[in-house]
């Protein structure tokens, strides 16, 4: 059933996230009158906050996490706000919550995110209270398990109180202009889908590289490491949204179904075919950071960076490796997927001395969003000693070719798709659990080649045999 949500139910709201992210989204939607006028958000989380003090937090959250220019609404919307505390362990706690959220005669739509040990008592909570009902809406933030298992159990728990049509999954990195911007140039233009195949691709680069480290979030991240924190949801889902077929529709049901075709097509890597490594001490930007064992305080063997080749046993990309690596304290914050054209199949230039480089299209999605297409072009001159070609680079840089539109942040774009019920950029529930798989499976066979991750400085592009993997193939990292 289609409603607009006139009830947003935040838990975690007294949270990181919620103070970096979910607050300053809504009080950007509310700003740009983005959201119904009837809109009230309830926050909820342990702390024992009124709707006054609450409204407090938030306006020293936004004032900290949003840019100064974009505050305008700010006074307004946190007369949007509402608190109610909830231990959710206790069940009472749920009716008194469900009192305040009032009716839900308009549609609720509640943000998830919580620690994994409350999940299943806030799933049951929000189910006894009745705040599961036909008109209610559930997004779930990670981290929803840490393998196929543990995820199969969540979401089971889940689908007990909501069916599919309700669960909002979120990969923020699907909420990111750039990612959904993949698939206008994939299917709104003619030029590269008939390229778009093992015949002309030989190989396609995906790298998130950050250069923060562990962020304070010790507990959570020595738990789950790279390969679990970005490779499982958002380097897979990257690498579907650039290897799927072409949906038919741009529709939830359309985009998911071949996404996950694309998921279950990801073969198991051979041993040799990945590398972790973690970093030790050394400096971004000039400025000295720690080691990973210092910043945690003990010795771990925790990834911190991951490279991997992957292939797609299917037949558009067939032989054609999909080589991904993200990783902490890298030397630049850097999201990018570069696709490598082949070369061409005769050089009419050959006999006059020129060299053809293959094409090779790089799209930046963060921090700079841009595209980028290497095309060969003759160096301009009479040729006497040969013809000279050189490759240069075809560039659109999103912000300048879009200069009117306000630049928006993930969580805006996905916390609106939330409150109106549109389920395409969030992760059905067989996206996961393809993407568990192939995770796992490497997992595994870690554990039983008794992988150790490589050390690598802080400020380097991780160990170098990550280097030594695209390497031997005859492939450079895109630097
Ligand atoms: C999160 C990871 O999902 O994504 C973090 O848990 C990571 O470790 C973050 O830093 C990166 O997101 P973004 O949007 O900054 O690229």
């Amino acid at each position: 059933m289609s409603f607009t949500a006139n009830r947003l139910l935040l838990f975690g709201a007294t949270g990181d996230l919620a103070q970096r992210m979910l607050l300053p989204s809504l009080c950007a939607l509310h700003a740009d009158g983005l959201v119904a006028e009837d809109l009230e958000i309830i926050g909820t989380a342990r702390h024992p906050f009124d709707d006054a003090a609450y409204r407090n937090f938030a306006r020293e959250a936004l004032e900290k996490f949003m840019p100064a220019d974009r505050r305008g609404g700010m006074a307004t919307f946190l007369n949007r706000l509402h608190y109610q505390p909830l231990d959710a362990n206790d069940t009472d706690g749920f009716a008194r919550l469900a009192a305040k959220v009032g009716t839900v005669d308009q549609g609720l739509s509640i943000f998830l995110s919580t620690a994994p040990a409350l999940f299943e008592a806030t799933i049951a909570g929000l189910a006894a209270s009745g705040l599961a009902g036909e008109l209610s809406r559930i997004g779930l933030e990670k981290p929803l398990g840490t393998d196929l298992e543990t995820s199969r159990h969540i979401n089971d728990a889940v689908s007990r109180a909501f069916p599919e049509e309700r669960i909002f999954r979120i990969d923020h990195y699907l909420g990111k202009e750039t990612v959904q911007n993949l698939l206008a140039l994939r299917f709104a233009n003619i030029m590269f889908e008939p390229l778009w195949n093992a015949a002309h691709i030989d190989h396609v680069q995906i790298t998130v590289a950050e250069t923060v480290g562990l962020e304070g979030r010790v507990g959570f991240y020595d738990g789950a490491g790279a390969l679990r924190d970005m490779v499982q949801n958002h380097m897979l889902q990257l690498l579907a949204l650039v290897a799927m077929e072409p949906p038919a529709n741009y529709n939830a049901t359309a985009i998911r179904d071949e996404k996950v075709k694309v998921l279950r097509a990801l073969r198991l890597i051979a041993p040799d075919e990945s590398v972790i490594g973690q970093y030790r001490a050394g400096a971004i930007a000039g400025k000295p950071v720690p080691g990973y064992d210092e910043e945690l305080g003990k010795v771990s063997d925790t990834e911190t960076f991951v490279a991997i080749k992957a292939h797609l046993d299917n037949w558009r990309w067939k032989g054609v490796p999909f080589y991904l690596r993200t990783g902490k304290r890298l030397p630049e914050r850097c999201t990018e997927i570069v696709v490598q054209f082949r070369h061409v199949p005769h050089s009419i230039f050959a006999g006059r001395g020129a060299r053809t480089v293959p094409n090779r299209l790089v799209i930046g999605i963060q921090p700079e969003e841009n595209i980028s297409l290497s095309l060969m072009a003759k160096v301009p001159g009479l040729d006497r000693e040969g013809i000279r070609l050189r490759s240069v680079p075809l560039d659109i840089t999103m912000p300048d070719a879009f200069a009117g539109p306000t630049r928006r942040i993930a969580y805006e774009r996905l916390l609106l798709d939330l409150i109106e019920g549109d389920q395409t950029l969030f992760v059905r529930r067989d996206e996961v659990e393809a993407q568990w798989d192939w995770i796992d499976a490497i997992r595994a066979s870690w554990k039983e080649h008794g992988l150790l991750p490589r050390s690598y400085t802080a400020g380097s592009w991780g160990p170098s045999a990550a280097i030594a993997l695209a390497e031997r193939d005859g492939v450079t990292w895109h630097e």
